[in-house]
């Protein structure tokens, strides 16, 4: 048994999340954790919202909310949503809480005390309109490194080069439009990350089986020259600057929020779980952690971060803290090639989702397209294809008609077998490799790959039922049972494999072989084939998954679009 630590990109507050936040981080990350926890391993999945910083408060302005009580608010309504799509997290916390703020503390304080922060006056965009400076999403302007002309002070979203609101051309308040912005200069703390250069350089060096796609943005910012980041803001909502001469000035989101891992885990231990301090440094520091695996879920954007810049805290601070050990980055999930977008409400969000569809079928689908090597397009189309095809026409049919088959011939029991067969033992000897394939996939956290053998061995199931006919086998009773036999094994082993992608399918057809408690992870498919005994009730579920009509596209595309701009 090994302990896994798993986290995905803390969602930011603003408002319910779209299927390209869903599957860029928190739904493969919980793919993940369900499959090691069902592997027997000692998994702490953590996520929180991220509360800081400007986006939280320019749409709690936008609400007509305090932003306390409008980060309230979200942080329960995503909780919700998460759960119901069943991110199985072991908590969710909020970057807001008491946790992150003396734990953000603590580190500053580390890294002031090992020489890697600095004050500096800085310059500043000031508004007079607006009567306050406009640091990072407080102005929007033209990108100077792609002309994208929509580009926030901090990020642009177009080239995802990081921005200081200083960089943009014809810069303007996120708050009032306002284009008379002045410069001012005011104080801030500096991370010296210039300084670790060398040092983080030799550690990404190092991780040499990470995806390509996280070295090459870890590779691009080093490259590019790690600048020194100011990590304070003049905003009111945040982690207080406990200086003189600091007042009224918070960190950085980015500062607290991956610190927010830690405090949410934290939090979990202590105020949850009741394991006290032990319970969370466990899995956090390099004295107790050194067994820990840390797998970290996001997508590409926020790859510097956590390659790079929380690293930086990390190591700076130089107080034993446990370090990632393999970042997962996702490519784009588009909405019709074009983006999803949560300011204009372009694309399928969490909630809107689940009215329409269960969220196992979200789950599968996104899961097996998600944007592992390149983006990947969500379209009605290809979402109705994997319903239809996949799980109505290939896994549930194959669950009815055995079913089915063995409430009408077999007395609604698993039958008792006798002797062998060839074809019994060679479908046992494909499965068993399937199955191996599978899991390799899953222990690589490659979920497109593991999707596409989860059909093989729904499919395979399919061809060993025709081949067999088994409704041919009435005057062979024996030869008609053992064929009922393997395939209702191989459902079973179906539900315990589908589990960490389609968890409440799952549990319905385990339910139908009167299995309560989802069954460890298959380690010898020859056994798992023969663990049903002779004479166990069992039960026909409705049917796992209703076609869809494909009138519905069109309903669909009303409702949400397809992706125009
Ligand atoms: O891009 C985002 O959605 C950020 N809120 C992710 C933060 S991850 C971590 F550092 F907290
Ligand atoms: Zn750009």
């Amino acid at each position: 048994m090994a302990r896994h630590l798993i986290t995905s990109a803390l969602p930011y507050i603003n408002g319910v999340k779209h299927l390209g936040n869903l599957v860029g981080s928190m739904l493969p990350a919980d793919v993940y954790a369900r499959f090691l926890r069902q592997q027997g391993h000692d998994v702490v999945a953590i996520c929180a919202t991220d509360e800081h910083g400007t986006p939280a408060e320019l749409a709690a302005a936008e609400a007509g909310l305090p932003v306390d009580e409008y980060c309230a608010e979200q942080w329960a309504i995503q909780k919700d949503l998460g759960e119901r799509f069943g991110l199985s997290w072991d908590h969710f916390g909020r970057s807001s809480s008491s946790h992150n703020h003396e734990l953000t503390k603590l580190l500053a304080a580390q890294l002031e005390e090992h020489g890697f922060i600095e004050e500096r006056v800085t310059d500043q965009i000031y508004s007079p309109t607006d009567g306050r400076f406009l640091p990072d999403r407080y102005v929007i302007g033209t990108c100077p490194y792609c002309g994208y002309d929509r580009a926030r002070g901090d990020q642009c979203e177009n080239c995802t080069r990081l921005l200081d609101p200083t960089d943009l051309i014809e810069p303007r308040s996120a708050i009032s439009g306002a284009t008379d912005l002045e410069v001012r200069a005011t104080k801030h703390l500096y991370l010296l990350q210039s300084r670790m250069a060398d040092r983080l350089r030799a550690w990404i060096d190092e991780r040499e089986d990470w995806p390509l796609l996280t070295r090459s943005i870890a590779y691009k910012w080093l490259d590019e020259g790690l600048e020194d980041r100011s990590i304070t803001r003049d905003i009111s909502w945040g982690v207080p600057v406990d200086r003189p001469g600091f007042e009224g000035k918070v960190f950085y989101v980015w500062f607290d929020a991956p610190i927010a891992y830690i405090a949410a885990t934290k939090e979990w231990a202590e105020d949850v779980a009741g394991l006290g301090e032990e319970g969370w440094r466990r899995w956090w520091t390099d004295a107790t952690g050194s067994d820990v695996t840390y797998t970290q879920f996001m997508a590409k954007d926020n790859v510097p971060f956590h390659a790079v810049m929380f690293p930086a805290t990390l190591l700076g601070a130089d107080s034993g803290w446990k370090l990632v050990d393999y970042i997962k980055s996702f490519n784009w999930l588009t909405f019709y090639g074009g983006k999803f977008s949560t300011s204009q409400q372009r694309g399928v969000f969490m909630d809107a989702a689940l009215e329409i569809l269960p969220s196992d079928q979200w789950r599968y689908h996104l899961i097996a397209n998600a944007p592992e090597s390149s983006d990947a397009s969500f379209t009605w189309e290809s979402l109705v294809q994997s319903v239809n095809k996949d799980l109505a026409g290939s896994y549930g049919n194959l669950v009815n008609r055995v079913l089915g088959f063995t409430a009408k011939n077999a007395g609604g029991v698993v039958p008792t077998v006798e002797g062998s067969s060839a074809s019994r033992d060679a479908f046992v000897e494909q499965v068993g490799g399937l199955v191996a394939t599978y899991t390799g996939h899953m222990e690589a956290k490659d979920l497109r790959k593991a999707m596409t053998v989860l059909r093989e061995l729904w499919s395979a199931g399919n061809v060993f039922w025709n081949a067999q006919e088994p409704w041919k086998l009435k005057d062979d009773p024996a030869a008609r049972d053992a064929v009922i036999a393997t395939a209702l094994h191989h459902l079973r082993l179906l539900a315990i494999l589908g589990a960490p992608v389609l968890p409440d399918t799952s549990a319905v057809l385990l339910r139908a072989f009167g299995i309560d408690d989802l069954p460890a992870w298959p380690t010898d498919v020859a056994a798992e084939m023969e663990a049903l005994g002779p004479g166990t009730p069992i039960e026909v579920p409705p049917v796992l998954f209703a076609k869809i009509d494909d009138d519905q596209i069109e309903i669909w595309k009303q409702r949400f679009g397809a992706g125009e701009e």
